[in-house]
């Protein structure tokens, strides 16, 4: 028997929002202002907590809070430090929301359910979306090979990875990896997804803290300058620098042959920070999507979800309603 697919509806209800759109969490590219201009606009806004102090989510949480009453995630990558207190704080301040990410979801699922959070866990697979399925989440997010940030080894598209995951589980599969507006939306809702998470496309709003060098790198990125890079420490998509940056010495090190320990010894400490917030362009690590190449406006997070939605309608209901992708082959 087929499986009833949940519906965009039923993905909203889960997560408080007006829209299947999510803002995604990002290190050192997000924070309260982005999060509150794109709940306001009807998203969910995304606190990443991977690159905070336990003191700094607070804080994030309390002005986030003040700017918007509605509902807001927080991202945890599950690998990082400082990840128990997070999730007192999340527990304490009553977040509704939250994402985990990069670890097992058996060990805090739990314990957020029990402190009234929805739980949705980040995959790049269907055995995993299985498993985190099986660990009680209420949602996954299935993200693709092209997505920024951190990824999966086993290298499936989102074109790939969300029919598979679709199948795979009941809950609702929020796809992303390469989803920047209203067309690439409706491709995932088509594929079986009932929402979407973007992270590239929000690096590039004016809320965003990400540093204007990095935004500027990006608006003049072309196909092809970003890769899936450093597989044998944690896959992580990197956009190309100048000449000689780290992701040349990177590049360098892998085609040498050098093992996992070179490799850390390489990346060492506080490069994603120094690139992406702080601008160095040289020597800082530059996360960002294969979507990068399509991506050279600046446009605020709230003016771009209520586009994107604007748009969504209308394909969805006058291109198809038209029949424009049939017309003429019958
Ligand atoms: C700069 C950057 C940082 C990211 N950091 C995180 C993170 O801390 N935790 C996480 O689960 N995903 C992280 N991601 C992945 C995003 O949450 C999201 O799934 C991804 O950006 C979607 O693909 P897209 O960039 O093509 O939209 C990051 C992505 C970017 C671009």
């Amino acid at each position: 028997m087929k499986k009833e697919r949940p519906t965009p509806d039923a993905l909203c209800r889960l997560l408080g929002t007006r829209h299947p759109l999510v803002q995604a969490g990002m290190v050192w590219c997000t924070g309260w202002e982005l999060a509150s201009e794109v709940g306001k606009a009807g998203g969910l806004g995304t606190l990443g907590a991977g690159s905070m102090y336990p003191e700094e989510l607070k804080a994030e949480i309390k002005q986030l809070k003040a700017a918007w009453g509605g509902p807001f995630a927080v991202n945890v990558p599950l690998l990082y430090p400082d990840v128990e207190a997070h999730m007192e704080t999340i527990a304490a301040e009553g977040v509704s929301v939250v994402f985990t990410s990069a670890g097992s979801p058996k060990k805090w699922t739990g314990f957020l359910k029990k402190a009234g959070a929805t739980v949705v866990h980040v995959v790049s697979s269907a055995a995993f979306a299985r498993k985190a399925e099986d660990a009680g989440v209420d949602a996954v997010v299935a993200e693709g090979f092209e997505a920024g940030g951190h990824n999966g080894r086993e290298e499936t598209t989102t074109m790939c990875l969300v029919p598979e995951v679709a199948e795979a589980v009941s809950v609702p599969v929020i796809a992303a990896g390469g989803i920047h507006d209203a067309r690439s939306m409706l491709a995932a809702l088509a594929l079986g997804a009932a929402g979407v998470q973007m992270g590239s496309r929000f690096v590039m709003t004016r809320e965003n803290p990400a540093h204007a060098a990095f935004k500027q790198r990006i608006a003049d990125a072309a196909a092809g300058e970003t890769r899936l890079m450093l597989k044998d420490v944690t896959p992580v998509r990197l956009l190309r620098g100048p000449e000689g940056s780290f992701f040349d010495q990177v590049s360098e090190a892998e085609e040498g042959g050098a093992d996992a320990e070179a490799l850390r010894l390489l990346l060492g400490r506080g490069r994603a920070k120094r690139g992406m917030r702080e601008g160095d362009l040289l020597e800082g690590e530059l996360e960002i999507g294969q979507v990068s190449a399509l991506l050279n406006d600046l446009p605020g997070a709230g003016q771009l979800v209520e586009q994107i939605v604007k748009d969504f309608k209308e394909f969805n209901t006058r291109e198809m309603a038209e029949g424009f992708y049939w017309k003429g082959l019958e």
